[in-house]
């Protein structure tokens, strides 16, 4: 984690609403399956302001962020079934498979080492357990070039608007058992992985 992804979090966590209005479907969707799973152990990595909290209706749920300003407006919308922890991703305090399921969404694409966070989401994930990634993926239609375009302010804005899942090597520890693409053009997905 990089001080500077936790200052523009902290500056950013009171106009995180507008751009979550565009996110909502897509997290009912994935929140829709999150609940049909048996209960388990959830690790919700990157939780941001928390107001998806409601969504949640099953499983022990631990969600982690580095922005303590997100932390503390995400700690008005905590139910009795979740806990929140200051933690860096890339470096997590939990033993070896701790969790049944890890969701990540709209932070695969932020964080500064994604290697490193899908290393150590193997490491405490169960055998079997399941990643779920909401996020978007550049594809290889005219979204390319917007991608392409929009990179020096995307930098700007601590996320990397080119980004391909298949660039990540450490993605190919788990399996992939279901892609689920959202609008039109697909440029949102969400990945279900498993640990195999
Ligand atoms: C774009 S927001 C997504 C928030 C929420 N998951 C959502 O879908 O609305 C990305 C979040 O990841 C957090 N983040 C960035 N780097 C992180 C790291 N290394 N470890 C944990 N959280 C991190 C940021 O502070 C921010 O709250």
């Amino acid at each position: 984690m990089s001080k500077k992804t936790d200052i523009f979090y902290n500056n950013f966590s009171t106009l995180y609403p507008l751009v979550d209005i565009f996110y909502k479907p897509q997290k009912r969707k994935l929140f829709e399956l999150i609940n049909n799973l048996p209960f388990g152990q959830l690790l919700e990595i990157g939780v941001g302001n928390g107001t998806h909290f409601q969504l949640y209706k099953t499983h022990k749920v631990i969600g982690i962020d580095t922005s303590s300003k997100m932390l503390e407006i995400a700690n008005k919308y905590k139910k009795n079934n979740i806990t929140l922890e200051r933690m860096n991703a890339e470096s997590l305090s939990f033993p070896d498979q701790t969790f049944d399921y890890i969701v990540m969404s709209h932070v695969i694409s932020v964080i500064d080492n994604p290697e490193k966070m899908l290393e150590e989401s193997y490491r405490v994930l169960k055998p079997n357990g399941r990643i779920y990634i909401l996020n978007h993926f550049t594809p290889e239609n005219w979204l390319r070039c917007f991608d392409n375009s929009i990179q020096t302010i995307s930098k700007r804005l601590h996320f990397k608007s080119v980004f391909h899942i298949e660039s990540l090597k450490t993605i190919k520890k788990f399996t992939l058992l279901k892609e689920i693409p959202f609008g039109k053009f697909s440029y949102f997905k969400l990945l279900i992985y498993c640990k195999a």
